[in-house]
Order: C-alpha cells, then sequence, then structure tokens
C-alpha cells in the first residue's frame, strides 16, 4: 500500500511539495488549503501530470480534512505573509492561530503521523504544533536547516566550480538572521574550507547564506519555494521511507547543546519515528555562543506566541 502524505497549504511551498511528492510515486498525495477550488484545481493539474511522468500516486485536493485521514507525515505550509504594516510580532500572532487551528483538525484525523513545519516564523511555529499538539518531542520537526544548508553548499560550490555533490556544509540555529553556519567543517571533496579560502571569502559566502531567504525575495517580491519546497520533501523522504537521514531540521531541544525548552537547527536523525536521534557537534566556544543567541531570538518569538 502506497504511504499518504498531507500538505496543508496549497500556497508556493505546499503545492510545489505536493508536485515533488506525488512525482516521487511512492505516496498518495492530499493537498489542503482554505480558499475554495485552488486545492482541487492544482491536485488535478499535477494527478494529470501522472501518465507523462509514469507514477500512480493519486493526489487529492481538498479545502477540509477527512480526505487526510490515516496521513503518514503531514507538511504543514499554511499561512500569511507578512504585508506591509504588520509587524513581526503581527505575523506570528495570525501565523499561530492558523498553525494552531490545522495541528487541531489534523490531529483528530491522522493522530499518529509525523508533522513536518514549514510555515514561518519557523521555529515558534514548530513550537506552536508541538504544544497544540500534545505529540512526544520526536513526532515535531521543522524545515529550516535543510535549506539554510542547501544555500550555503550552492554558493561554495559556484565559487569553485565543483559539483555540489563534493560540498559539504552544515547550518544550525533559528531559521533568521542569526542562525549559524559552520565554515570550519565545510569541506570541498573531503578538504576543509578554511584550507580553501581566504577568511574573507568565506565569510562572504556565509553572509550570502545567511540573507538568502531575503536575496529570493527582492527578486521575486515574494518568498522562496523551489528550494525550500524540495528542502521539504527531503526530510518527507527520510520519514516516510524510513532512510534514517542525518539532516540538519528544527528539533525540540531539551538539554541537548545545553540548551532547553525551544525548537533550534541542528543534525537529526529522521527516520520512521521522526527525530529519532538528535546529534551532538562539538562546537566552539564562539560557536556555542553564537548557538545560545540564536536561541534566545527563537524564545522570544516564543514568548509572543503566549501572548497571543
Ligand atoms: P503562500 O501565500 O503562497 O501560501 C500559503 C497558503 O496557505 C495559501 O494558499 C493560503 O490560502 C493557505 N492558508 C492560509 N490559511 C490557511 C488555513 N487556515 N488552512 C489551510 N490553508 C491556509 O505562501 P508560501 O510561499 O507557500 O509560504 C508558506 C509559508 O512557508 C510562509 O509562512 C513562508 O514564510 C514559509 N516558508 C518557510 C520556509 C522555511 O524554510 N521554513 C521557506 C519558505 C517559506
Ligand atoms: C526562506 O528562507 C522565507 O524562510 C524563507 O526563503
Amino acid at each position: 500500500m502506497r504511504k499518504k502524505i498531507t500538505v496543508v497549504g496549497a500556497g508556493n511551498v505546499g503545492a510545489s511539495c505536493a508536485q515533488r511528492l506525488a512525482e516521487r510515486g511512492y505516496a498518495d498525495v492530499v493537498l489542503v488549503d482554505i480558499v475554495p477550488s485552488v486545492p482541487q484545481g492544482k491536485a488535478l493539474d499535477i494527478q494529470e501530470a501522472a501518465p507523462v511522468v509514469g507514477i500512480d500516486s493519486l493526489v487529492t485536493g481538498v479545502n477540509s480534512y477527512e480526505a487526510s485521514a490515516d496521513s503518514d507525515v503531514v507538511v504543514i505550509t499554511a499561512g500569511v505573509p507578512r504585508k506591509p504594516g504588520m509587524s513581526r510580532d503581527d505575523l506570528v500572532t495570525t501565523n499561530q492561530n492558523i498553525v494552531a487551528s490545522i495541528t487541531r483538525d489534523v490531529l483528530k484525523h491522522s493522530p499518529d503521523c509525523i508533522i513536518v513545519a514549514v510555515t514561518n516564523p519557523l521555529d515558534a511555529m514548530a513550537h506552536v504544533i508541538l504544544k497544540e499538539s500534545g505529540f512526544p518531542r520526536c513526532r515535531v520537526v521543522g524545515m529550516s536547516g535543510i535549506l539554510d544548508t542547501a544555500r550555503f553548499r550552492t554558493f561554495i560550490a559556484l565559487e569553485f566550480g565543483v559539483s555540489v555533490e563534493d560540498v559539504q556544509a552544515l547550518v544550525l540555529g533559528g531559521h533568521g538572521d542569526q542562525m549559524v553556519p559552520l565554515p570550519r567543517i565545510a569541506s570541498v571533496g573531503g578538504i576543509p574550507l578554511p584550507q580553501l579560502l581566504p577568511q574573507e571569502t568565506i565569510d562572504r559566502l556565509v553572509q550570502r547564506a545567511v540573507k538568502g531567504g531575503g536575496e529570493i525575495v527582492e527578486l521575486l517580491n515574494t518568498s522562496a519555494y523551489y528550494a525550500p519546497s524540495a528542502a521539504a520533501v527531503q526530510m518527507v523522504d527520510a520519514i516516510a521511507l524510513d532512510k534514517k537521514r542525518i539532516l540538519p531540521a528544527a528539533a525540540y531541544l531539551e538539554g541537548e547543546y545545553g540548551i532547553e525548552g525551544v525548537f533550534l537547527g541542528v543534525p537529526v536523525k529522521l527516520g520512521a519515528g521522526g527525530v529519532e536521534q538528535i546529534m551532538q557537534v562539538e562546537l566552539s566556544p564562539d560557536e556555542q555562543e553564537a548557538l545560545k543567541r540564536s536561541a534566545a531570538a527563537v524564545r522570544e518569538l516564543v514568548e509572543v506566541t503566549r501572548k497571543g
């Protein structure tokens, strides 16, 4: 029997996730949105590609959750982007209400699922989903680190003119300006980055990765979705196919890295059980300090959700 994956939010990220997932062929896909007929239209369009792509997955678009029953994985991308005049706190409160209500609906129909959070501000929204669901922490995970790391790997590969496959890197921390790239352990063909590039070049690549989301917004006037959907779907693959990948993702920390009670990007083992293990990287004092600052920034947003 095929797996069932539900994607909530049929906007740019959600629809791209649904397409990528359907085209893998191992799962049926349910696409949910509140806007009438849009998820139905997008799902049908994806479904009609199936004979060309050569997959038998069923893709269903809906405005309610019955069809999502017994999903193995649910990806939550629904939310609103920040609009002119809206403060960051307004955005947090609006999206918090959206993801909390979605979580309740998801739970009614798929009490055993694993939830991949995508909605921003990512780490705070993952926190809302965890608390609203009452799930154990292994069953709620946020997408951020794969995307932030992919951007860093892309810029390193472009700098060297080499295959991205030969570039390894790791970005930890919250999904925001306080993320923590670790160029010290980045490598090209196994050779550490600091042996290959002067510090000012490394700093430039790090800065471009940190500002990567903003660079796309400036170009597109909306936020990125091709790379984000690829990242979210890599997480779904790892969970639905029990691949036990080691990937950077937002996990709820309970003392790991000396941090307690917030979601933060760290390397995790992702498999059928969700976050099956949090991997500990030995950090320099500066890196540890940066991670603590990142956690403090996430904590501030979580405080806003408590008022909302
Ligand atoms: P979008 O505006 O294209 O799509 C959002 C969709 O959510 C819309 O179709 C809207 O109708 C739907 N929606 C709103 N309330 C809903 C509800 N209660 N139930 C079901 N659907 C609902 O936005 P886009 O570009 O797809 O981004 C989605 C979210 O993902 C945003 O919060 C964005 O900031 C975030 N994002 C996060 C990334 C990450 O790395 N974690 C990367 C890229 C985007
Ligand atoms: C990104 O990093 C906006 O979170 C989104 O592209």
